[in-house]
């Protein structure tokens, strides 16, 4: 069992927890992901690593609520455990001296993005990220983001908090002007990876993004989260989960998204209905 040390909501219905999993802890690496099940009869679901601490043994995740599993971990509190909490796993994110790297993070990723942003600091690189959020209301971490960035802009949706627009516009800018960005990596929804990657590729950036597909197994076997990259099939737990975002199919990748969306709501009626127990 893996025991909840802390939990903290940063934004409505957006938690950090901290677990005990020193083994976990000894091998992580920015980019890289567990695989966790709440009880011995839940779903697994993938979580990136958000932070880990090799002293104490504790290994930090953030995740949203949106469906069953995730309502079910925002049920627990410290004292509880988790089942099973399996990791890292995925290949850890390319770290080197790349010379001006642009991180872009929409919603919850901004915590995924912090581990990278600090490896990229730490090998050299003038970091730039960019967070964007629906309102000021949702942003979270900007304190510890700023402390690894050379430069931290905001956006949100309605223009509550840094500039009104979307996270791929400020990149658009600086490209347009010549700015020289050597390396970009965007992690958040889909969409917001997708036109990232779009942004990019007229100016030659390379682009890396961390997709997310549904995951069963994490090692390859099951091929649920199968990804068309270049014309051919990987699987993004073991091939990434970070991929090149100007080979992706994303049109392909997101009608899969949303293959069990009807189950999915059906699942989260019984999961909140007091009387089935769950
Ligand atoms: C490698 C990887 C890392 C991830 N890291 C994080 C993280 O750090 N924090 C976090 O909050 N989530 C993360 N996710 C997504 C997370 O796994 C899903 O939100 C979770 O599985 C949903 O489970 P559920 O039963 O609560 O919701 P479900 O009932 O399964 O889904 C509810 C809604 O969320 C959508 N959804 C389900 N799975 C995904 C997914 N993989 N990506 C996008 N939308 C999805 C569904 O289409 C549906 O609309 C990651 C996914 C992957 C593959
Ligand atoms: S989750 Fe099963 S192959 Fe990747």
């Amino acid at each position: 069992m893996y025991p909840i040390i802390s939990t903290e909501e940063l934004v409505p219905r957006v938690r950090v927890y901290r677990i005990q999993a020193p083994r976990v802890a000894r091998k992580a690496a920015a980019g890289q992901f567990v695989i966790l099940r709440v009880n011995e009869k839940g779903e697994r679901i993938p979580l990136t690593i958000a932070d880990w601490d090799t002293t104490e043994g504790t290994v930090s995740v953030v995740f949203m609520e949106v469906g069953t599993t995730t309502t079910r971990l925002a049920r627990l509190g410290v004292g509880d455990a988790l089942a099973d909490f399996v990791g890292p796993l995925g290949n850890p994110t390319e770290i080197e001296n790349f010379g001006t790297v642009c991180l872009m993070a929409g919603g919850f990723a901004t915590a995924t993005i912090m581990p990278i942003a600090r490896a990229m600091k730490a090998a050299g690189n003038r970091v730039i990220t960019v967070v964007g959020a629906r309102n000021k209301d949702l942003l979270f971490w900007q304190d510890r983001l700023s402390a690894v960035s050379d430069e931290l802009i905001i956006t949100t949706d309605d223009g509550s908090a840094g500039r009104k627009g979307v996270v791929t516009e400020p990149i658009k800018e600086k490209l347009e002007r010549g700015e020289t960005i050597d390396r970009v990596i965007a992690v958040g929804p889909s969409i917001m990876m997708k036109f990232s990657a779009l942004t990019t590729r007229p100016f030659g950036v390379k682009t890396i993004v961390s997709m997310n597909p549904i995951m069963i197994d994490g090692t390859g076997m099951c091929g649920c989260c199968r990804v068309s990259v270049d014309g051919q099939t990987r699987f993004a737990c073991v091939d990434g989960p970070e991929f090149d975002g100007h080979a992706i199919d994303w049109d392909s990748f997101m009608a899969r998204q949303r293959t069990y969306i009807e189950e999915e709501k059906r699942s989260l009626e019984v999961c909140r209905c007091p009387e089935a127990g769950a």
